[in-house]
């Protein structure tokens, strides 16, 4: 059976990656593809408990490799228990997040080297090929006002979303840095669009760059 296909979305908080997971999960199983939609940090168990640790209230003064170290400890776990797994059994694989956010959060905003995160990379990532990563670029004060209106009477923010707007500007510029680096990869797309838009707009990036040879 051929491998499923592995697609990433990547972008500050409040972009539609979550919305824009689910709705190209949804186009993709009515054209008959088995899909698994997941999330990062989490996406098994071990990882979601480790997720919970990571978005819970700063902890003063912690140390950006011990925060690396805890997101490559969750993502090893996830790969191995489900991405993999579902991959090799020919499921099409979403996931809102993946290594491109730690390259971000913890390397160019977090001052981690790139040769640090490579190695991680190397380690943790390993030899599963992410086939498209959809990068979601939207002004960073729109995305938190709709995360502020999304939790409106819900849970308090987590501490990624409790930054400056500054520290969310510099996110944006980290995640359009790595789509330039690598365009073979990568897609950008505007998180400005209508949710339907950009969802016509992603299915399109997949069916030109991962639907030759996969008849549906
Ligand atoms: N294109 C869009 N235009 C307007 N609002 C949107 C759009 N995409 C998502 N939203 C809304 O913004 C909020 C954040 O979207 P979400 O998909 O959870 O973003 P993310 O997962 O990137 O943080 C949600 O309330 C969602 O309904
Ligand atoms: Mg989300």
């Amino acid at each position: 059976m051929a491998r499923g296909r592995f697609i990433t979305l990547e972008g500050g908080e409040g972009t539609g990656k979550s919305t824009q997971a689910r709705l190209l999960a949804e186009h993709l199983e009515s054209r008959g593809f088995e899909i698994t939609v997941t999330r990062e940090p989490g996406g098994s168990a071990l990882a979601e408990r480790i997720r919970d640790l990571l978005l819970a209230p700063d902890v003063p003064g912690h140390s950006q490799l011990a925060e690396a170290l805890l997101f490559n400890a969750a993502r090893a776990d996830h790969l191995e228990e489900l991405i993999v797994p579902a991959l090799h059994r020919g499921r099409w694989v979403i996931c809102d997040r993946f290594c491109d956010s730690t390259r971000v959060y913890q390397g160019v905003v977090g001052g981690l080297s790139s040769l640090l995160l490579d190695k991680l990379d190397e380690m943790v990532v390993a030899e599963t090929q992410i086939d498209l990563t959809i990068v979601i670029d939207l002004d960073p004060v729109v995305g938190l006002a709709r995360v502020a209106s999304r939790r409106a009477g819900a849970a308090a923010t987590d501490r990624y979303e409790a930054r400056s707007t500054d520290y969310h500007e510099r996110l944006r510029q980290g995640f359009l840095g790595i789509a330039r680096a690598d365009p073979v990869r990568c897609v950008v797309v505007d998180g400005f669009k209508s949710v339907d838009d950009l969802a016509r707009e992603i299915r399109g990036h997949v069916d030109a760059r991962l639907m030759r040879g996969r008849g549906a």
